[in-house]
């Protein structure tokens, strides 16, 4: 990013606001954003197209998702990349998944992603908080 601006003494009150807004939302990093779970709730519409939390549909339920190994839910056929992958789903790397789960996991079969970073830590938090 571009910190130039911090060097050089602001004119105004709102340059100097801006500028700790920026730097606040730098030092949060995607993986340190904060979720909000209502909001979250929300945002799992779009995830239940295909998810739901007790029942394995179009893709697998999320009952127990966070710190669960995946590929792991059984009776659910996953893609063999996904089943093999070695990962757990910790915050961390939900949050990847959730950016592009191609780029993690290249065969795997979920084609969906979420772009925005507090999108993601939303519904990373109403999983960590609904799917127990
Ligand atoms: C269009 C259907 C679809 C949508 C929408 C979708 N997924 Fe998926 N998801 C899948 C499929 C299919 C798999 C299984 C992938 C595989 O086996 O490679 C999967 C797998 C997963 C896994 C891995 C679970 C495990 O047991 O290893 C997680 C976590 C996940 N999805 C989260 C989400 C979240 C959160 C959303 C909403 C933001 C979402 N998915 C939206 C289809 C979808």
């Amino acid at each position: 990013m571009n910190v130039r601006s911090i060097s050089v003494p602001p004119r105004t009150t709102t340059s100097l606001v801006l500028a700790i807004i920026v730097i606040a939302l730098c030092a949060a990093g995607p993986a340190g954003a904060t979720g909000n779970a209502a909001r979250g709730q929300t945002l799992y519409k779009g995830c239940a197209d295909c998810h739901s939390i007790n029942e394995n549909g179009v893709g697998p339920m999320h009952k127990g998702v966070v710190g669960r190994k995946a590929g792991s839910v059984a009776g659910y056929d996953y893609s063999p990349d996904l089943k093999n992958s070695g990962i757990v789903w910790t915050e961390e790397n939900l949050d990847k998944w959730l950016t592009g789960p191609q780029a993690m996991v290249p065969e795997t079969k979920m084609f969906f992603d979420v772009p925005d970073a507090q999108d993601r830590a939303d519904i990373i938090a109403y999983l960590k908080e609904k799917a127990k």
